[in-house]
């Protein structure tokens, strides 16, 4: 069961409700964000955070609290999840209630609500074995129309691409921009290995900021693996040695297969199993120094 946060009170996941004026409803005018904990306590908050900053920027919406303030909502929230072990936490921002107008001065003040729900981990087959992901036809945003740096929670771009992908029983769909080069998938980014290099498209070629992506390049600096920006095409697939998806949910997931194509061996990699072995080690690092500061038992 969920617990929600809306505006200022938390209620069940029965009595989470907006009103159907909400512009986030109508126009899906609205951003969001996405983390979960480890040990209960927000992971990479900071970031999230200012991605979410960034994000209401490019439509011009005013984050009206402090990153503070969010935090210790987010952990009120939590605490009223007590039976969860690990928390999947949604944030959603919208315009909010107002006449139908594209008009800002329609909505006085944007509309806050906070998901808290069980974070539920890609089955551990995926981790293992790795997965199959399908190179869709629905092209990536043009940058310059929804840009995909906005985490918008007009999402019908990523859903039409995930549609796709489950109906050829993919786990992901992988998508390409307006010039055909490979971007990012429907709900998270990818890499290639190269050689002992891993590469992934720059945030120029139209997606989003990933914050696993950019961890994956901190990762790659703390266990000696080269991580850089290129422009990748579908022939650097096919001459890939591995490859793997990155989520805030997923972690870091290879990818042993584009539609019927093999990638590499098809087999999770070395260097894709050394970034998540080195994830590993910094989420277990991440708990032990939260815990000291709030030792278990203390921290709700
Ligand atoms: N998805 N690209 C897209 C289009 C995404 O929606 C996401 C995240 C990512 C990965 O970003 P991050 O590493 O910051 O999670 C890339 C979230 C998890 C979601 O929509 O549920």
């Amino acid at each position: 069961m969920a617990v929600v946060f809306i505006n200022d009170r938390i209620v069940s996941e029965r009595e989470a409700v907006v009103s159907v004026f909400d512009h986030g409803f109508v126009f899906g005018e609205g951003v969001y964000e996405v983390l979960r904990t480890y040990g209960r306590e927000p992971f990479l908050y900071g970031r999230h955070a200012q991605r979410m900053r960034e994000s209401a920027a490019r439509i011009a919406l005013t984050v009206p609290f402090s990153d503070e303030r969010l935090l210790g909502w987010i952990r009120d929230t939590i605490a009223a999840a007590p039976e969860l072990d690990e928390a999947y936490v949604r944030i959603l921002l919208t315009r909010g209630i107002g006449e139908f107008s594209y008009d800002r001065r329609a909505c006085p003040s944007p509309t806050l609500v906070i998901i808290v729900k069980a974070h539920v981990p890609p089955a551990p087959a995926a981790s293992k074995d790795g997965v199959r992901v399908a190179l869709v036809d629905v092209t990536r945003n043009h940058p310059r129309s929804v840009s995909p740096l906005i985490k918008s929670n007009n999402l019908l771009n990523n859903v039409l691409a995930m549609q796709q992908a489950i109906g050829r029983g993919a786990f992901e769909a992988l998508m390409r921009n307006y010039r055909g080069e490979l971007c990012e998938c429907s709900q998270s980014n990818v890499f290639l290995v190269r050689d002992g290099e891993v590469v992934t498209p720059p945030i120029e070629a139209g997606l989003l900021a990933g914050v696993t992506r950019a961890f994956v390049f901190e990762l790659g600096r703390l266990c000696g693996v080269p991580v850089r920006e290129a422009v990748l095409v579908e022939a650097h697939l096919a001459a890939a040695d591995e490859a793997f998806l990155t989520s805030t949910t997923r972690e870091i997931v290879p990818i042993v297969a584009v539609d019927d194509q093999t990638v590499g061996t098809g087999v999770p990699g070395p260097v894709t199993r050394r970034l998540m072995a080195e994830f590993r080690t910094q989420t277990e690092r991440f708990v032990r120094e939260h815990a000291e500061v709030f030792p278990v038992g203390l921290r709700t």
